[in-house]
């Protein structure tokens, strides 16, 4: 009882700065499918229904992993104004759209790990661009492989020539069944951007590699929906890019461990930041189901694919936007 009396309350102002860091996480199309709602002693992240991909993702797996990388990011945020913080995911079933509640506990500085990551959220962003020869460092992976693991996943680098094959020819068929389904097409549309955004991903990212004169032996999102980024062997050879490909996943394959993947995403993604990396996800291999379970069987993999990135040493700013907080953030006082 007497160490109840110790927990430290936070203030509005103190909630809504951890919902704005929250809202730095990636999401699938950048949607930003969250809502946040806070209390004295919680911040609930909640999925924002009419944020959805109903057609791409009709299971809300991609949409349970953008908001689990958020609530990671919201519990650093907490951490890094001084409070322990425990996460409850899915902490009530009779609500579907709460995906987690974040308490905020005692009095307690964050870790200098935690510190790190903290830090590197406002400097964390999907490069889509080219990435320098510099391999990924051996320690590095290590690092994202614990990170995993310490959030009940796991993390396969495809380093084999066989598996960085199989991981290539499905993101083919996935692109060339993606670029030719009419439906998939209309609902990208909805999130492309040309110009400046809150929201919604640019679809101008491509001029850079045929500037440099590259090509990337993965097939890249192309986010105009049409599959049309530059293939490696067309015509004159160009500088071929093979960047480090690695795939988180989980032993189960349900909403719980989209979520927990979400904050072994959020972990792995600033360990890199951290580390002076970046990454792109390589959405459309997972995007399917069928290419999705064709990638367990050719990979031989024991559990479920959640997210493929592919990692290197870029050279860019952040592109996407976000929407203001207020849209997002609430509030109550009685969580
Ligand atoms: C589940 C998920 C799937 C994604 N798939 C892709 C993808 O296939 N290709 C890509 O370039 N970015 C992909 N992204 C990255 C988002 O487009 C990106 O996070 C969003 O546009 C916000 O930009 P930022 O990460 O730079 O903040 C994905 C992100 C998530 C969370």
């Amino acid at each position: 009882m007497r160490r109840s009396a110790t927990v430290v309350g936070m203030d509005a102002d103190k909630m809504r700065l951890a919902a704005e860091f929250a809202a730095l996480a990636p999401s699938v199309h950048n949607t930003q499918p969250w809502r946040f709602v806070a209390g004295a002693h919680a911040l609930e992240v909640r999925l924002d229904p009419e944020r959805g991909l109903g057609y791409l993702d009709p299971d809300r797996r991609q949409m349970l992993l953008s908001c689990g990388v958020a609530a990671e990011f919201a519990r650093l945020a907490i951490r890094s104004l001084g409070s322990a913080c425990t996460v409850r995911l899915l902490p009530d079933p009779a609500q579907e759209s709460l995906v987690a509640k974040l308490v905020v506990g005692f009095r307690e500085a964050p870790t200098p790990a935690e510190q790190r990551l903290i830090d590197a959220i406002p400097r964390r962003y999907t490069d889509r661009g080219p990435y320098t020869d510099e391999p990924v460092s051996r320690s590095t992976l290590q690092s994202l492989r614990e990170a995993a693991t310490d959030r009940h996943c796991w993390l396969r680098v495809l380093d084999h020539p066989d598996d960085r094959l199989a991981a290539i020819r499905l993101l083919e068929t996935a692109e060339t069944a993606e670029a030719t389904d009419g439906r998939y097409r209309e609902e990208m549309e909805r999130w492309q951007r040309s110009g400046p955004s809150h929201d919604g991903v640019p679809v101008d990212r491509m001029a850079e590699w045929a500037a440099q004169h590259r090509v990337s032996d993965v097939p890249l999102r192309d986010f105009s929906g049409r599959g049309r980024h530059r293939h490696p062997g067309a015509g004159e050879p160009p500088t071929v890019e093979r960047d480090t490909i690695v795939l988180l996943g989980s032993d189960r394959d349900d909403p719980l461990s989209w979520l927990q993947a979400g904050r072994a995403l959020a972990d792995l993604l600033l360990v890199l930041t951290d580390a002076e990396l970046v990454s792109q996800p390589l959405g459309p291999a997972l995007d399917l189901p069928f290419t999705r379970m064709q990638l367990r069987r050719e990979l031989g993999l024991v559990g479920y694919p959640q997210m493929m990135l592919r990692v290197g040493h870029g050279l860019r700013v952040p592109v996407t936007g976000r929407r203001p907080i207020d849209e997002m953030f609430s509030a109550t006082g009685t969580p």
